[in-house]
């Protein structure tokens, strides 16, 4: 079938959804979930779902929803439009909007599915707050009584930015979905990662997707004078967060399966100037893995690290986990459907898994749930100069459009 998805059109939406939240001076587009960015994006995506002459809705867990045809079960589709700050234009968006071009272009040409198709744009799945939050939401995986605990890394309680928006914390757990409505999802995303432009090639089958577990390492020592205390009295919590993260970097790398990776996003020290010595000193400490009982391990292994590192240093330390997920498998059946698509275009893939988590892994617990990848430039992502190519991204559009065709008949 000679269809295809309007490059033109799905350019211009890409590039007006990445002027909400533009930062001055192209410092990338900061669009946290539930911001007045946010859900001015939202409102613009809405009325673009409506021109596609889509039905769209919002759930209580603030994913946004456009639906072309009637009936159950539904072939789904999507992504998320929130950012990291100083983030790209394309993590998220493009699966989003060039979602919604397959959609528009099906509706223009007047082509009947067998099954209803429904694209999503997922909230907070960057996790300012919780973790791919939406999609947890709607696969019924979001436990309520954690709700009021959830904050941004900066202190902001979830609860409040999502009354500021207009919604209701509490009610999010009714997000979750029935899975006899569902026939399957896919997912199409920018790799953010150098593997398909190193082999030259247009798309990644993704095969599997990263568990991820995220958690606070709090080292507690004491405030001294910086200038009078002798050095071998000071019980200096930074010390200890420092030798902790080299020392859980090499353990990781060295005893991770080849297959782990860990980062340090921030460390907060208190209180924080320069002639105390620091009493505490907090890590946001993520590792993830493709394997969950290798992720389990290094999560416990790092825990004994901490204490000893403690120890050794008169300090006290805890250890609270924020967010954990569980790494999956993709299903064979829409990788099949992705591969056939590349066939029918007359393009190469490669099979791969996603060092990056996505809302995918959280549909796979309710249907069959996979993902297609273009190249990243640079593999850069998660940077302000995130990007790829424009030929790339209509690649990806179209083995997206014969995917879902194959997926909803
Ligand atoms: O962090 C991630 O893996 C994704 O970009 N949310
Ligand atoms: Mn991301
Ligand atoms: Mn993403």
């Amino acid at each position: 079938m000679g269809l295809a998805i309007s490059l033109p059109r799905l350019r211009s939406h890409i590039e007006t959804l990445s002027q909400f939240g533009r930062n001055p001076a192209g410092q990338g587009i900061t669009r946290s979930c539930w911001s007045p960015p946010y859900e001015e994006a939202r409102a613009w995506l809405i009325a673009r779902m409506k021109d596609a002459g889509l039905t769209t809705w919002v759930d209580e867990a603030g994913n946004t929803f456009g639906r072309l045809g009637e009936g159950a079960p539904t072939v789904m589709t999507g992504s998320h439009i929130d950012t990291v700050p100083q983030g790209g234009s394309l993590d998220g968006a493009l699966g989003v909007l060039a979602g919604l071009e397959c959609l528009h272009t099906l509706r223009e040409a007047n082509v009947r599915t067998r099954r209803p198709l429904t694209l999503a744009a997922w909230s907070d799945e960057e996790g300012r707050y919780a973790s791919l939050f939406g999609s947890k939401a709607f696969t019924g995986k979001l436990d309520a009584r954690q709700i009021p605990h959830f904050r941004s890394a900066d202190g902001e309680a979830l609860v409040d930015a999502m009354a500021r928006a207009g919604f209701d914390p509490l009610e999010a757990p009714k997000a979750k979905c029935d899975p006899k409505t569902l026939a399957a999802y896919v997912e199409l995303h920018i790799e953010q990662g150098p593997h398909l432009e190193a082999a030259r090639l247009p798309i990644g089958s993704v095969e599997g997707i990263v568990g991820n577990r995220r958690a606070w390492v709090t080292f507690i020592g004491q405030a001294d004078h910086a200038g009078t205390t002798p050095m071998e009295w000071r019980k200096d919590a930074f010390l200890g967060a420092a030798e902790y993260a080299l020392a859980a970097r090499e353990l990781v790398v060295k005893r991770g399966g080849g297959k782990s990776v860990t980062n340090f996003g921030r460390i907060e020290i208190s209180p924080g100037v320069s002639n105390i010595v620091p009493a505490r000193a907090i890590l946001l400490h993520e590792m993830r893995s493709l394997d969950g009982r290798t992720l389990a391990r290094l999560d416990r292994q790092c825990r004994v690290l901490a204490r000893a590192v403690a120890k050794r240093r008169r300090l006290r330390v805890k250890v609270e986990t924020i967010s954990q997920s569980l790494p999956v498998h993709c299903s064979r059946r829409v990788m099949k459907a992705v591969e056939a698509a590349c066939g029918e275009l007359g393009l190469k893939y490669r099979r791969m898994p996603s060092g990056a988590g996505h809302d995918a892994q959280n549909l796979a617990s309710v249907t069959d749930s996979g993902m297609l990848f273009i190249p990243s430039r640079g593999g850069r992502s998660h940077r302000p100069d995130e990007t790829s190519d424009w030929k790339a991204i209509e690649r990806g559009g179209n083995v997206l459009l014969h995917t879902l065709l194959q997926l909803a008949g």
